[in-house]
């Protein structure tokens, strides 16, 4: 039958994430490439929805999110941050972070603006302001280091600029934006009419002892910042997709225009579970660092000189790996290579660029069991052995 409608994402298929995802399954392969846990979430916190459910709390939600659950994310925001934020006017429960990001870009970018983003990117932003009618202007993070290049954003300015993307810690370079980047984006962006949307999900995963540099926490992004985060990498739950956006209250209400007919409102047990849970456990993710660091240095520790080096990451919860050192093929070619060789799954990075440079990196994702991260650097091992 030919097509009724012209297709408004012509060039979109299946994710990478899926693509690998579906070929370990095809390939009885271990897959360390999806970023989620294959533990338990706190039984605690399950406690607390089977609790609320059987209390009742089974009906619609209010469209932001129930109160208590956004009182509780202004509590941790204080804690995190010391910033004071109001439920009522700046905190929006989303479905999932990924909720929080496609609002935030519907309310602001129109036919034929521009948003920069951070290439290797995380696949949500682009098709997202293509829906809205305008276009991405990609710019890369180059590897190893994976620094901003501020001077290249300031060029790629336009009238047409509405929106700059960024992502820190980054999935997936494992980078992190500084203080100083910070600083930077708000004096190029100071005079014009640009918004930014900070995606901040791995707000509490960074490494050796670094501390996260939050829009919220910089007093001239603030007043212009969407910053998005989500429950489902803080509580290990990425099933319970819930997150939320924290942005300022004129801000807020053009996201929630759109929040209200894309959505509505989020699952109501789950949100009053997490309130429930913060409530109880107000430390519940205090120690996410130090847990996430602990499996970084497994996998590292075992992987070293095996002929897949780990890189340096300084957050989120994956690791990368250069193969270099085994082989030249491109990550693609050499990622399904190990699917069908090493048995083993991971998420190549060349996905992520618009035009991706030369380079031979694969991410691993580190939230496992520590036998999973040791069956794995087995797999790998072996395999670079065999080579
Ligand atoms: C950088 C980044 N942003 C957003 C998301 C989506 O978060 P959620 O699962 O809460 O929608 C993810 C999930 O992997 C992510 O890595």
């Amino acid at each position: 039958m030919t097509m009724l409608f012209d297709s408004k994402l012509p060039d979109v298929g299946t994710t990478i994430f899926t693509v690998m995802s579906r070929r370990a399954v095809e390939e009885n392969a271990l897959n360390i490439g999806q970023g989620f846990p294959d533990y338990p979430i706190d039984p605690r916190l399950g406690h607390a929805l089977l609790e609320v459910v059987e209390e009742g709390r089974n009906q619609y939600a209010p469209m932001e999110g129930v109160m208590e659950l956004r009182e509780q994310i202004a509590r941790k925001l204080h804690t995190s941050y010391a910033r004071a934020f109001d439920p009522a006017t700046e905190i929006t429960v989303t479905c999932g972070a990924t909720e929080s990001v496609y609002d935030a870009i519907q309310a602001v970018i129109g036919v034929g603006d521009e948003a920069i983003v951070f290439d290797p990117a995380y696949d949500v932003y682009d098709p997202a302001v293509r829906l809205a009618g305008g276009r991405c202007i990609r710019i890369p993070l180059t590897p190893p280091t994976f620094h901003f290049d501020w001077d290249r954003v300031r060029k790629a300015l336009t009238d047409h600029t509405r929106l700059i993307i960024i992502n820190s810690p980054q999935n997936p370079s494992c980078s992190v934006a500084s203080r100083t980047d910070l600083d930077s984006l708000a004096a190029l962006i100071r005079d014009r009419p640009i918004t930014v949307l900070s995606d901040e999900v791995y707000e509490h995963v960074l490494y050796d002892g670094r501390q996260h540099a939050s829009v919220l926490t910089h007093d001239e992004l603030r007043p212009r910042s969407f910053a998005v985060f989500s429950f489902g990498k803080t509580l290990h739950a990425t099933g319970w997709r819930t997150g939320y956006c924290v942005a300022p209250a004129e801000l807020t209400r053009e996201l929630r225009k759109i929040h209200q007919f894309n959505t509505f409102s989020i699952v109501a047990p789950l949100q009053h579970a997490i309130a429930r849970y913060l409530r109880e456990f107000p430390d519940a993710w205090q120690g996410l660092a130090p847990f996430f660091q602990a499996k970084r240095d497994l996998l590292s520790g075992l992987l070293q000189g095996s002929g897949f080096e780990p890189v340096p990451g300084a957050g989120t919860y994956f690791q990368l790996v250069d193969y270099g050192a085994l082989s030249q093929s491109n990550d693609l070619d050499f990622a399904d290579r190990l699917i069908r060789e090493a048995k083993i799954a991971t998420i190549p990075l060349s996905p992520f660029y618009a035009a991706p440079p030369a380079m031979t990196l694969l991410r691993l994702c580190i939230a496992k069991q520590d036998e999973t991260l040791r069956a794995a650097a087995d797999h790998l091992t072996r395999f670079a052995a065999r080579l």
